[in-house]
């Protein structure tokens, strides 16, 4: 067989619409390879067969954009349901509505504030410490929405997602705490949202469904027993487009970039429904981890294909990542963020190679965002590599 004209290392939503692009727009031969053995990046997902749920394995995806370049993109691949998406949380006994609203405060404060009145008492509240500068975490958290709210539903969910104290974790985690003054508990405020119609895994399938793209999946770009590895791609000149973690393509030589990482708990449940919702935040301190998802509730579309006496639920544990766990959030200190414009340095000295997505440029970034950055980084970086 003949050598790829471009070799995408990652099978991620970035590496995947890479892929698309160079074939559709200038009809080169593309071959991904990935560690996994899936494709589809951290978005995949697959079939619980005992409850016919929809398992997202690294985490709940909701796509969500207000881009009509990207949402016009990833229709051609999949249609999308009418999936709005919404977040309950558990506090000390009770279930209430987020992001924090109207209805959450009414029930908090066993009220019925009309929106000023409300808007009024948490300003008060978040006055409690006014004239200082927060230093941490709970300072900041009083100062944007007053002691009693911050405390309830913020606090210890975050303390949970660091596994270090409120008063311990810097200010700057926090910039904002929207609180609406109406009934609105519509999670994201973005144009378009939805889960793709036949899954995610059917989605990115039919993104690369094309003979001129290649895949091999348990192929590590590192190692160099495989024909495809760094070594072997960069003396023979080959274009490569890289979506692994930017600190290992450089052998972590100026140090690591620090990550946080999710466990997931596994717990099934013999009834059809065990929460009501897919989402379950828990705010308090006594329950160890910080939201539970009940994947079938994503999908009531699908209730012909799904279980009606059992489901299954994930439990998620938050904490600082080691090299070998999964890297989900990066924890962005500010020695994280010298780190990074270090490697960015030498990325741009690689004249071969494009990084791109969410570990080959150390951030977070949604399903939405990457797609439009691997659009843009088509045509501005990788085309003319290989227009060369
Ligand atoms: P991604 O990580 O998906 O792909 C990179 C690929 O490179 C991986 O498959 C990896 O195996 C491969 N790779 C790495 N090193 C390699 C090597 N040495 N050799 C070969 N392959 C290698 N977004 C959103 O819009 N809505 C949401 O609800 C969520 N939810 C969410 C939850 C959680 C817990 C996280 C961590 C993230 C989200 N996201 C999200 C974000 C979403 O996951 C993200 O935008 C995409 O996964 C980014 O795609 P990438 O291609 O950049 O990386």
């Amino acid at each position: 067989t003949e050598a790829p004209d471009l070799v995408i290392v990652g099978a991620g939503l970035f590496g995947l619409t890479i892929a698309q692009q160079a074939v559709e727009k200038l009809g080169v031969r593309v071959h991904i390879i990935d560690v996994r053995d899936h494709i589809g990046g951290n978005a995949y997902s697959y079939i619980d067969p005992a409850t016919g749920a929809e398992i997202h394995k690294y985490g709940a995806h909701l796509f969500h954009t207000s881009n009509e370049r990207v949402w016009e993109y990833v229709n051609r691949f999949t249609d999308f349901t009418d999936y709005v998406h919404r977040v309950y949380a558990t506090h000390d006994g009770e279930v209430y509505p987020l992001p924090i609203n109207l209805g959450t405060i009414n029930q908090f404060f066993h009220a019925h504030y009309t929106p000023a009145e409300a808007k009024a008492l948490v300003e008060e509240q978040a006055g409690e410490l006014a004239g200082t500068d927060p230093t941490n975490l709970n300072d900041q958290g009083i100062s944007l929405i007053g002691r009693p709210l911050y405390e309830a539903f913020i606090k210890n969910y975050t303390a949970k997602q660091w596994q270090t104290d409120a008063s311990e974790l810097p200010a700057s985690i926090i910039k904002r705490l929207p609180v609406r003054f109406n009934y609105d508990n519509r999670y994201f405020k973005d144009t378009w949202e939805g889960l793709p119609e036949d899954g995610y895994t059917a989605w990115f399938e039919k993104m690369i469904d094309d003979p001129r793209i290649t895949v091999s999946l348990g192929t590590d770009f590192f190692d160099e027993s495989q024909p495809l590895n760094k070594k072997a791609l960069l003396e023979a000149g080959v274009p490569v487009v890289y979506t692994g973690p930017v600190d290992r393509y450089f052998d972590y030589q100026l140090g690591e970039l620090k990550w946080r990482t999710v466990d997931f708990k596994e717990v099934r449940y013999d009834e059809d429904d065990h929460f009501g919702c897919p989402v379950m935040n828990f705010s308090d301190a006594d329950v160890p981890y910080t939201r539970a998802i009940e994947f079938k509730n994503f999908r009531p579309d699908r209730a012909d294909e799904q279980s009606h006496d059992s489901t299954v639920v994930w439990e998620e544990y938050s904490r600082f990542a080691d090299r070998d766990d999964e890297p989900y959030y990066p924890i962005n200190t500010d020695e994280d963020k010298a780190l990074y414009a270090e490697y960015k340095r030498l990325a741009a000295e690689e004249p071969q190679v494009v990084f791109g997505g969410r570990l080959g440029t150390y951030a977070y970034y949604d399903m939405d965002k990457v797609i439009n950055q691997a659009l843009i980084a088509f045509d501005k970086q990788v085309a003319p590599l290989l227009e060369r």
